[in-house]
């Protein structure tokens, strides 16, 4: 079990706290995770009492767990109410003799976790009155920790601005940059796959593989989160973070060792070897997209411009393909796909290794059939698992062949104990493992990369002839659409 410790939610009368946090707490304490000893302390500016607080957090409980609340008791008695307005030091000092006498009575032994359930605008200043207090220091046998999660700034200027503020006060091994897809079960398997089998990887390469995709695709829409997608969109809302994590898993190199700074390590190298976009002729490795009006599953679905709190002529893209390259010896020449889109017909998360035809077909004589390449499709939502088609005879007299899929569900093998994305994060930073986190580094190679996308949707005159408008419920842009009827 973790180290017993006080976990400290900034914002905990959001949405967050009740649909996810508490749910995947509830979760870990049941499976018996937590540690013995700890105390969660709700903070925020809403005026409640910590019987407030534990009422809030039941109903939200009601409303997203499933299972049984009757432990819910056990678990209600160690959440504490702190109202706090996020500038003002004089609540942190209040905060920070409220944790000292939690501590004192329950045996917390002074190791705190700071997670930030807030908008991102308070981030910085956050960590900073933490500093001030104090609590932000480590001392020999205690930890401090904060927990973020995207966006970490929305450009690169403004990602190393908020880094170079919190860092006043924590160091970056008490950083916790979170991004939920590194905590899906199916995220994790990708390094087991590639790097504890010896059959695959020495075909993950150039040689074997013509393209890789990571694909994303979504039926939902904006939903009621306007104001923050208008000013992300596509590119800053999955690209910038999930889909570069996916991209990196597939293509880097083996790390030494299965440890967090060892597996960043091979990121940065990845990020470095992506080959920097061409001004000129960007638009041949770039399609971006915006759902207009139509059905999905048989409900008909508004455009995103006429989505509540959108502007009618919002030129914000909610789909995105980029073809992109990595300029190393394993990957020369090998187109990776990454794309991810709302409002398209279903959900679905998925690597596509497609491999190479075969360099000479001894068939061709007889061929009847179909004959395509192979191909290995890990499926990371909804369903969790692996399959890989290849050829095989048909049944029968005649030389006739066709393909046929090997599947492994994950589902199956799970027998119901997934973790949630948020229980993971949890656990891991209690116990102090930053591999399912994002390094810094990593963080500014992956905005820099960007730029020229982002610079080009915030200032090409002529966008409106680039952003393409796709029904809602179709796969996506026109151009893009063969490309992706071939994914599923
Ligand atoms: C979030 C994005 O990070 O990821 C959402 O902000 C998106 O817009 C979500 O819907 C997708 O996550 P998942 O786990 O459902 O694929």
């Amino acid at each position: 079990r973790p180290a017993s410790c006080t976990l400290v939610i900034f914002g905990a009368s959001g949405d967050l706290t009740a649909r996810k946090l508490i749910p995947a707490l509830f979760h870990l304490f049941c499976n018996g995770s937590l540690p013995q000893k700890m105390n969660i302390v709700g903070v925020a500016r809403s005026k409640m009492t910590t019987e407030d607080f534990r009422a809030h957090a039941r109903e939200g409980l009601e409303e997203h767990a499933s299972g049984d609340l009757f432990r819910w008791p056990e678990l209600a008695a160690r959440l504490f109410y702190h109202p706090l307005e996020y500038g003002r030091l004089s609540d942190y000092l209040a905060l920070e003799r409220t944790l000292r006498e939690l501590d004192e009575k329950s045996g917390t032994e002074g190791n705190r976790i700071f997670y930030l359930a807030t908008p991102p605008s308070v981030y910085a200043v956050v960590a900073e009155q933490l500093g001030a207090v104090g609590l932000a220091e480590e001392t020999e046998g205690s930890f401090s920790r904060i927990v973020v999660e995207k966006p970490f700034g929305r450009d690169l200027a403004s990602a190393r601005e908020l880094d170079a503020r919190m860092h006043t006060a924590f160091a970056e091994h008490q950083i916790f940059r979170i991004d939920h897809y590194l905590a899906k079960e199916m995220v994790q398997n990708i390094l087991m796959f590639r790097f504890a089998n010896s059959v695959f990887e020495p075909l993950w390469n150039r040689r074997y593989i013509a393209s890789i995709t990571c694909a994303s695709a979504e039926s939902l829409g904006v939903g009621h989160r306007a104001g923050y997608y208008e000013q992300a969109g596509v590119l800053r809302d999955m690209f910038q973070n999930h889909m570069m994590q996916l991209l990196a898993l597939s293509a880097i190199e083996p790390p030494s060792l299965f440890a967090a700074n060892r597996v960043r390590d091979e990121k940065v190298k990845l990020y470095r070897s992506l080959r920097p976009f061409d001004g000129n002729t960007l638009w041949k490795d770039l399609s971006l997209g915006q759902y207009a009006s139509g059905k999905i599953s048989g409900r008909a679905v508004p455009a995103y411009r006429q989505e509540r709190g959108i502007a009618p002529d919002s030129m914000i893209p909610t789909f995105a393909m980029i073809r992109a390259y990595v300029d190393n010896w394993r990957w020369q020449g090998v187109p990776f796909y990454i794309m991810s889109g709302k409002r398209l017909p279903k959900k679905l998360t998925r690597i596509v290794i497609q491999f190479r035809d075969v360099p000479h077909s001894m068939f061709r004589n007889v061929e009847q059939g179909e004959m395509v390449p192979n191909r290995l499709v890990l499926d990371l939502a909804p369903d969790n698992g692996i399959s890989l088609r290849f050829q095989a005879k048909m049944p029968g007299s005649k030389l006739c062949f066709r393909p046929v899929v090997m599947h492994y569900s994950f589902d199956e093998d799970a027998d119901g104990v997934l973790l949630d994305a948020y229980a993971k994060v949890f656990l891991d930073c209690m116990l102090g493992d930053q591999l399912l986190f994002w390094r810094q580094d990593s963080v500014e190679l992956c905005w820099g990369w960007l730029t020229p996308i982002l610079e080009l949707c915030e200032e090409c005159t002529d966008l409106q002839k680039h952003l393409e408008m796709y029904p809602a419920g179709s796969w996506g842009p026109e151009s893009c659409r063969e490309y992706m009827e071939c994914l599923l």
